[in-house]
């Protein structure tokens, strides 16, 4: 049944939409509930030998390539916030590049969907000869990465065939949440945060079918750009990985220019590119960088950019800064570090949609592979 097609046109398509069911099953037997029904914690049974050790390691290190190494910059800040830990990522190819230094006392966590991309296998092959702790997050079990490390996570997303990845994408990033809210669990100072986040993670599925009813929305702003040569994509914070996921996706499908900026690099360079005719696109939901977003659109519209907005569902504070209705996109609101979830989803109804109409391969785009097994 998950290698059908169903009634969608495209696995893309039905993939993205899949993506509620597939974080229900990331979670399943992991957040566990007390009698009444309220979440109490989260269990990793193939973690728990291990979480200990990750805590007094002297570093965490998230490795992967294309959308896994961006599920990683989603994830950074929270799982810093939760374990105290440095937490650094590395793209798999520029570990063998650098022949980087890892040690005995790190822990280095490889993200894969498919478990066979070389240059990630080759990257764990190497931190096993160095003797750090091998953690895989990836979906296909029994794959070679999932066979290597010595502990980890299925994400449970089920059979992805969309060369884009889409319910991997978000299954990862839920897969790392549950992961950081397990090393964090002897943290008695955390406790609050992370009850919220727990809640949060709860409501995911429901939060995300809400996100897809935006579909339409996205349909008719994609007609907009349809012939469009570059879109640049605005983030900071949670979601600067969003802003990365969603310009990865535009260029890989879609076959159309773009690129994900950290908002805070603006001034140093991307804002040369801003006229009136550049198609930009700002996510500005709320968290602790919303002020710092806001003043970003006020300068961008002041030199007459075209600026689509994500934002909060009952923000309406910005809707004067969309050029018109289109272009500002309301999302459902959750816990701060789980937005990346959520704002993603037009992001990936955005790039189907304009590859539809630009007439590309959506499942296949020219000169991509679903799994790289060459280095
Ligand atoms: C290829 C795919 C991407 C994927 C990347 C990493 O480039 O086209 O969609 O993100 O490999 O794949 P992995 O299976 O390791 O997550």
């Amino acid at each position: 049944e998950q290698i059908m097609k169903g009634n969608f046109d495209h696995f893309m398509k039905k993939e993205i939409h899949e993506q509620p069911d597939a974080i229900q099953q990331t979670m399943r037997g992991r957040v566990v509930f007390d009698a009444d029904g309220n979440v109490q914690r989260v269990f990793l049974g193939g973690m728990v030998d291990y979480l200990s050790t990750i805590r007094r390691s002297r570093r965490i290190i998230l490795c992967g390539c294309g959308t896994s190494y961006n599920s990683a910059i989603a994830v950074r800040q929270l799982m810093e916030e939760l374990t105290e830990l440095p937490v650094t990522l590395e793209l798999a190819s520029d570990v063998l590049d650098r022949q980087c230094p890892f040690f005995r006392d790190d822990s280095i966590i490889f993200i894969s969907q498919s478990g066979e991309t070389a240059d990630t296998l080759r990257a764990l092959e190497y931190a096993k000869s160095k003797g750090a702790l091998c953690i895989g997050i990836v979906n296909v079990v029994g794959s070679a990465i999932s066979r290597a490390t010595d502990c980890g996570l299925h994400i449970n997303a089920g059979a992805e065939i969309g060369v884009a990845s889409t319910k991997a994408y978000t299954c990862q990033i839920t897969s790392m949440v549950l992961l950081a809210l397990a090393l964090s669990e002897d943290s008695r100072s955390r406790a609050d945060r992370r009850m919220d986040i727990m809640r949060g993670v709860v409501t995911l599925p429901d939060t995300m079918r809400r996100a897809l009813e935006l579909d339409q929305k996205m349909l008719a702003l994609a007609r907009t750009l349809v012939d469009e040569n570059s879109l640049l994509l605005f983030g900071r914070g949670y979601n600067y990985a969003t802003a990365l996921e969603g310009a990865l996706k535009v260029k890989e499908v879609a076959l159309l220019h773009s690129e994900g900026i950290l908002a805070g690099e603006m001034k140093h360079g991307p804002l040369a590119l801003v006229d009136e005719t550049l198609p930009l696109v700002v996510i500005a939901t709320r968290d602790s960088s919303y002020l710092k977003q806001k003043s970003v659109i006020e300068q961008l519209r002041a030199r007459d950019a075209r600026c689509i907005l994500i934002v909060s569902e009952d923000d309406d504070s910005l809707d004067k800064f969309a050029s018109n209705e289109d272009m500002i996109i309301k999302v459902p609101e959750v816990c701060d570090c789980l937005q990346p979830l959520i704002n993603i989803v037009p992001l990936q109804l955005l790039s189907y949609h304009l590859t539809v109409l630009r007439g590309h391969n959506v499942d296949q785009p020219r000169n991509l592979a679903k799994s790289v097994t060459v280095e």
